[in-house]
This record gives C-alpha cells, sequence and structure tokens, in this order.
C-alpha cells in the first residue's frame, strides 16, 4: 500500500533514519505514477512530499535515475526554490513588488523583520517561523500584503502585521 502523504510526513519529520527508505518509497510511487521520471521530478516530488530535498534524498534520487551524485546536486543546486534542510513550522511571506512597495511594504518588513531578529530573508534559530520576500502575492489592489503559510491578508499596517506574526507564533 503507497504511503499517504501524512505518513511521510509523519516518517520525514520523526527524524528517523528512514529518510532513505521514505525517499525510495515516494519515488516509487512517482514512477507508477509518471513514468518518464527526470532528475528534476523527482527532486520536486521529494519536496513537494517531504518540503525539503534532505541529503539522503540526493542519493536515492540518484540511485533511482541512475545519474551520478554530482549529477543530481548540479540540478538541485542550480534551482533556488530547492530548500536542503527543513523547513521552519511556519512560513511568512512579505511583498516587496512594486505597488506593495508603494503602499508601505518597507515600513511592515522591517517591522516583521525586527519582531523576528533577523536581517534578511531567514529562518528563526528555534525553526517555528521562517522570512521570504515575495515580489507579488498576486492582490497588489490590497497592498500592503503578506502571507503566513500561503493565507494572504491585505491591507496590513505595521500594527496588524505583528498582530499576525504574534497570533501564529502564539499558536504553535
Ligand atoms: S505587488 Fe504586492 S501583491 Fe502584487
Amino acid at each position: 500500500m503507497p504511503l499517504g502523504v501524512n505518513d511521510i510526513n509523519n516518517k520525514a519529520n520523526s527524524h528517523t533514519p528512514n529518510l532513505r527508505e521514505v525517499t525510495r518509497s515516494l519515488l516509487e510511487e512517482h514512477e507508477r505514477e509518471a513514468p518518464r521520471t527526470t532528475v528534476l521530478s523527482c527532486l520536486l516530488e521529494v519536496q513537494e512530499k517531504l518540503r525539503y530535498v534532505p541529503e539522503e534524498a540526493i542519493t536515492e534520487v540518484a540511485k533511482h535515475t541512475g545519474h551520478s551524485i554530482n549529477e543530481v546536486w548540479g540540478v538541485a543546486s542550480f534551482y533556488t526554490n530547492f530548500r536542503f534542510a527543513p523547513p521552519p513550522e511556519h512560513i511568512v511571506e512579505v511583498c516587496w513588488g512594486p505597488t506593495c512597495h508603494l503602499l508601505g511594504a518597507m515600513d511592515v518588513l522591517v517591522a516583521i523583520q525586527a519582531k523576528l531578529g533577523l536581517d534578511g530573508e531567514g529562518d528563526v534559530a528555534d525553526g517555528a517561523i521562517g522570512l521570504k520576500y515575495n515580489t507579488c502575492l498576486g492582490a497588489c489592489s490590497q497592498g500592503p500584503v503578506i502571507s503566513v503559510d500561503e493565507r494572504v491578508t491585505g491591507g496590513v499596517s505595521v500594527e496588524t502585521a505583528l498582530a499576525i506574526i504574534e497570533s501564529t507564533l502564539g499558536a504553535r
């Protein structure tokens, strides 16, 4: 019986030594669903299911596709969207696209960075939350816009943005 997403996440997130086994299993399932797999499609599958690409997965993708580990690293490191460490519990994105910028996004961004103790994009030390910049969250008319775990909120002020961050951290 194929592993469900929750089984995979539970196994991966429990940091068992089974990341190889988990990766192998999801690559086999990926091949059953899409027989023409590539290094990139395998890496995308791993990231989609585990939310990052662990080192063990690089080895397993290499074995699965018949490529060298260097070749797989070459593909994985080319694309900036791949993560090689477990993601934070929550991800906040702040839009600093042109419209949001004009509507005050920088004040919101600076306040969130100060709140999280970050100088730029990144994760807080305990892995509770990560900050990413976004060039457009698709709600320009409602700028400034932020999203937390892909839930978009528009028309934020410094105060409302900080309240959202606090409630996100408080909900852990
Ligand atoms: S520029 Fe911010 S949502 Fe489009």
